[in-house]
């Protein structure tokens, strides 16, 4: 199946107005110098998205949010619609971040309905999922990671607005990460699920990245395998040269 590679780094809670921008100028520069086959997006916090989406100008890079609330506009303070998004030129937006289901409780009952919310919008989500340390430890690692995607995605998602990424919460930061053998092992549980609930076409369009302490040295290991269809990149999007290698590593 041809699925196009997705490089896709989230900034999370990092970056003040020089160095968003210097990094995504960096980047963007970056991606321009070589011809690549595969999509990038970067996904800063709420507060350049403006300033970084005039930084990617003239680049096929595209710009992604970390979250969204689920109503157009109203009463919720301190969040942000799928409107505002789109408005300041976001394609697309993480949902159901480990770090977001752990801090602010979200449930995959919630993630849907945002997911759902920004489909609506017209948003692309990237929508995470991933298992503890302990759930791993105690066999449960295919399971939660397939209840999760099958209550985080709402009726009608398809390969065109939804990419799902595996994170699992232990590799998120540490150094750590899955085997080959078990990462493939979950996105082809992932990919069961998505074929039961959406039929096989779409299933096997649909892309599933790698999440979790992905650097340039095992960009080429994780990526090479056949359910992985790109990374979500913490850390290492913090640096454009780790960021580009790791594409230039997994040969896209
Ligand atoms: P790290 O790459 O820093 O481990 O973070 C992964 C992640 O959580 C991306 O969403």
């Amino acid at each position: 199946m041809n699925r196009k590679m997705m490089i896709a780094g989230n900034w999370k809670m990092n970056g003040l107005t020089a160095e968003g921008v210097s990094l995504a100028k960096e980047i963007t520069d970056k991606v321009k110098a070589k011809k690549r086959t595969c999509e990038f997006v970067v996904c800063p916090p709420f507060t350049l998205l403006s300033l970084v989406k005039k930084a990617l100008r003239g680049s096929k890079i595209a710009l992604g949010a970390q979250d969204c609330h689920w109503a157009e506009k109203g009463a919720h303070t301190g969040d942000i619609s799928p409107a505002m998004l789109r408005d300041l030129g976001c394609e697309y937006v993480i949902l159901g971040h480990s770090e977001r289901r752990a801090d602010h409780k979200e449930s995959s009952a919630l993630i849907g309905k945002k997911v759902e919310a920004a489909h609506s919008f017209g948003l692309k989500t990237i929508v995470c999922v991933g298992e503890t340390l302990e759930q791993r430890e105690s066999g449960k690692t295919i399971d939660v990671c397939s209840k999760q995607v099958r209550e985080s995605l709402p009726e009608g998602v398809k390969a065109a607005n939804t990419v799902i990424a595996y994170e699992p919460v232990w590799a998120i930061g540490t150094g750590k990460t899955p085997t080959p053998q078990e990462v493939e092992e979950v996105h082809a549980a992932i990919r069961g699920v998505l074929t039961k609930k959406l039929g096989k076409s779409e299933a096997d369009k649909m892309r599933i990245l790698y999440g979790g302490s992905v650097k340039p040295s095992n960009a080429k290991e994780m990526l090479s395998l056949e359910d992985v269809d790109g990374a979500l990149i913490g850390g290492a999007s913090l640096k454009a040269d780790d960021f580009i290698a790791i594409s230039d590593n997994a040969g896209c």
